[in-house]
């Protein structure tokens, strides 16, 4: 089982949506996918097909103590998820002090999780820093560092990155949101790239799509949808280039994956 953890540094930069991409893309690839939402906007369940924000999670259970595995849920593309669950404002400061005195909180509860060798664990996050992006940082195997080409985030990016890299974790970035018609933002690539330095995977580009919000409006998916837009083949990529990083899958659940 693998951990990974979709973190940016600005906000709105795609962490919900590209998690639950992920997740459900690995999960119909045959993975056995647990998608976790630690961050307390609490909008992961949405994103995964719940009709309404959900009350009881994994951040509702760090206050009170209560064990958060009744509250899990599978959703139609069978990954398995773990809601942040709602918390009123007068709870946040003192989650807050409680994950910053226990930095290994969300590690030791995520390895309560039975997953086979070839699973993964998906961890949403908030905006970094934050102690609970600091915590899923803690436990990963992998980041997926997402930001948009914009100069703001791509320096809070630069500014961050030695922490970022400073955790044993291997590291995928991607820039989300890109218009190859805007020139800056061909620039924020170059600006990425000269960030990252030489020998750093080469950054992954997921393409502006409205269609993209407009599908999770309607509760589906752009790669249903409109499998052959730009996106949907940047999403599938995005997928490809962590599913090859995942060990692989034993055959007889390869023969399911979809042509
Ligand atoms: N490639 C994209 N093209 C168009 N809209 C996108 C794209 N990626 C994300 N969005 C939209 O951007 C908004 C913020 O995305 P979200 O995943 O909620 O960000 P975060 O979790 O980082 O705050 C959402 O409305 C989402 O649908
Ligand atoms: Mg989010």
């Amino acid at each position: 089982m693998k951990t990974i953890a979709i973190l940016s540094t600005a906000g709105g930069a795609g962490r919900t949506t590209l998690t639950a991409a992920l997740a459900v893309l690995l999960a119909r690839r045959g993975r056995p996918v647990v998608a976790v939402d630690f961050d307390p906007q609490n909008l992961l369940g949405p994103h995964l097909g719940l009709d309404e924000l959900p009350a009881d999670g994994i951040g509702a259970a760090i206050a009170s103590g209560a064990p958060w595995h009744a509250h899990t849920w599978r959703n139609d593309d069978g990954v398995l998820f773990v809601p942040h669950g709602d918390v009123p404002l007068s709870s946040l400061v003192s989650i807050s002090q409680l994950l910053a005195d226990e930095p290994a909180w969300l590690a030791t509860s995520l390895a309560g999780i039975d997953l086979p060798a070839q699973g993964v664990v998906l961890i949403d996050t908030p905006r970094y820093p934050s102690v609970q992006a600091a915590q899923a940082l803690y436990c990963a195997d992998l980041i997926v560092c997402v930001t948009p080409p914009e100069p703001g985030p791509l320096a809070t990016l630069a500014r961050h990155l030695p922490q970022l890299r400073a955790a044993r974790n291997e590291s995928l970035f991607v820039l989300n949101r890109l218009n190859p018609a805007r020139e800056m933002q061909r620039d924020a690539l170059s600006m990425l790239s000269a960030a990252l330095g030489p020998g750093a995977a080469p950054v992954i580009r997921l393409h502006a799509d409205a269609a993209l919000p407009e599908a999770f409006a309607r509760g589906s998916w752009l790669f249903d949808d409109a499998p052959y837009s730009q996106t949907s083949h940047d999403l599938q990529g995005l997928a490809s280039a962590v599913d090859e990083w995942l060990a692989p899958l034993a055959e007889p659940s390869r023969a399911s994956e979809p042509r």
